[in-house]
């Protein structure tokens, strides 16, 4: 089982900050084992960044579905590929909400991401409105039905699922370990479904929603939890850190 602690910079630091982060992280975490780290990071950055990488993976936070063409202000996956980036964030709450990702449309990034071999970490979750009426698996079951219980067992290798409760994302309200553990336990029935248990079993599926190095042990010590998507605390090395240390599996 893969063991993933990824950052989310969203659209946060200078180019100068983001190297000096990457150089930090590296440092602090030259004998880390037992858990992957990653960061997606905003897009003008990561032809720079990918040099200074080292053992953080790089991720994007977004991709274009169309092929290389007249898309003014859109990028592909090859040209992410193309660049060092080893995969992308697909699907997240924030673009989901405001920027007009359809269902369709996050579908059909994933297979971009795919179609370059690229990693897929493919962000879901309901809105407070949604629990409390009762359908936050309905939501979710949803979301993964469209963008990635449909793929074949030969790409799984390259999907990653975030579970991020839209309430919990930057209000400082994690959602409790038991609530986490109670949605990851049915993203891991639907995926056994589709794909069988063995399968399912390794994908793994991270939490995310006001995670850091206070809850993160809690939270990552849940039966079905595998690691975080980490927003805010994932902004300076040190935070983030605290986080990574916070994983079961981190020695
Ligand atoms: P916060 O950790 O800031 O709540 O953000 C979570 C998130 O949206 C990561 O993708």
């Amino acid at each position: 089982m893969r063991n993933i602690v990824a950052g989310n910079w969203k659209c946060h630091k200078l180019m100068n900050e983001a190297s000096a982060w990457m150089a930090d992280m590296n440092d602090m975490m030259a004998n880390l084992q037992g858990v992957e780290v990653m960061v997606a990071a905003p897009a003008p950055y990561l032809g720079v960044l990918a040099p200074l990488a080292g053992r953080v993976g790089l991720l994007a936070q977004n991709v274009g579905s169309n092929p290389a063409g007249a898309h003014t202000g859109e990028f592909t996956a090859a040209m992410l590929k193309s660049c060092g980036v080893t995969g992308s964030l697909v699907g997240h709450s924030e673009r989901r909400a405001r920027f007009g990702d359809t269902e369709e449309a996050v579908a059909a990034k994933v297979d971009a991401l795919l179609g370059e071999g690229l990693d897929v970490i493919f962000c879901c979750g309901e809105t407070l409105q949604e629990r409390q009426g009762g359908r936050a698996e309905d939501v979710v079951f949803r979301q993964l039905e469209s963008g990635v219980l449909r793929l074949g067992a030969d790409v799984l290798s390259k999907v990653v699922v975030a579970y991020e409760p839209v309430w919990a994302i930057g209000t400082g309200q994690t959602a409790t370990s038991a609530q986490a553990q109670e949605m990851h336990a049915a993203i891991r029935g639907w995926m056994s479904q589709a794909w069988g248990e063995e399968a399912a079993r390794n994908v793994p599926v991270l939490y995310g929603g006001s995670c850091k190095a206070s809850n993160a042990s809690e939270l990552f010590s849940q039966r079905d939890i595998n690691g975080g998507l980490i927003g805010g605390a994932s902004l300076t090395p040190q935070d983030f850190w605290g986080v990574i240390e916070g994983h079961p599996s981190a020695h």
